[in-house]
């Protein structure tokens, strides 16, 4: 019996898949919201970024050539090993740390290492509720007092909403992908030890896909 685990763990293989099959899946370029936070964390001073999914690292190269130290986590490692060969060749293989990471496990930095969490559609994979509790609590720890999480999710006014097969959580699969689309209230809940500033609409690709780009600020008191 195929379990709803299988499943969502069957997501890894997925991606393994498509990358190797597809080596410049997003392209070389910087996405927006990867534009917006590499210019946002420039402003801010900061020194040392995490990034959730980072993938082939279309993002993670821009935050690189802007100067700042990144921690890419993925769970795909055919991914991370070609960001690391990019990095190598554009220059900046030192100011990048590559981790192989599956994030419904604890984040593996300590407390409070981090200025600034960035990741572009990764809230919105095979994540149920109770994992997203416990990835947005664990972006918290990891992140300094006063450090900023920017990241970004598909929403429910996205085409691809109730479209393809349910699997719960308001998780559906299109094209072997499994996405879980947020409304507003889910936004609203993952905010532990933040304040969110901003939450911004944008679009992608072709579909096209339809987004929102959270921006919080870890609060400065001890919650
Ligand atoms: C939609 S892609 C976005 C990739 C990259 N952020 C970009 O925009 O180019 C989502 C990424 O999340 C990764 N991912 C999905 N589930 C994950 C998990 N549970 N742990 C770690 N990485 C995961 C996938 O391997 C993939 O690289």
């Amino acid at each position: 019996m195929t379990t709803d685990k299988d499943l969502l763990d069957g997501q890894l293989e997925h991606w393994q898949r498509t990358f190797v099959a597809n080596p410049e899946m997003y392209g070389p370029d910087p996405s927006e919201p990867g534009a917006y936070a590499r210019d946002l964390f420039r402003r801010e001073g900061m020194t040392d970024v995490l990034e959730l999914g980072a993938g082939q690292g279309r993002d993670t190269l821009a935050f690189l050539r802007a100067g700042l130290n990144v921690t890419a986590l993925d769970y795909a490692s055919d991914a991370l090993a070609g960001l690391e060969r990019a990095a190598k060749a554009s220059g900046h293989r030192a100011q990048l740390t590559a981790v192989a990471h599956d994030v419904h496990q604890p984040l593996p930095l300590p407390d409070a290492s981090v200025d600034g969490v960035y990741s572009h559609m990764l809230f919105n994979m095979a994540l149920t509720m109770s994992e997203l509790d416990h990835l947005a609590a664990e972006v918290a720890r990891v992140l300094r007092p006063g450090g900023l999480h920017v990241y970004t999710v598909r929403h429910t006014g996205d085409a691809h909403y109730g479209a393809g097969t349910a699997h719960g959580d308001d998780m559906h699969e299109n094209g072997g992908f499994i996405v879980h689309f947020f409304d507003r209230a889910l936004v609203d809940r993952l905010t532990p030890g933040c304040t969110l500033l901003d939450v911004t609409e944008f679009e992608e690709g072709g579909l096209p896909r339809r987004l929102w780009r959270i921006t919080l600020r870890r609060s400065e008191a001890p919650q």
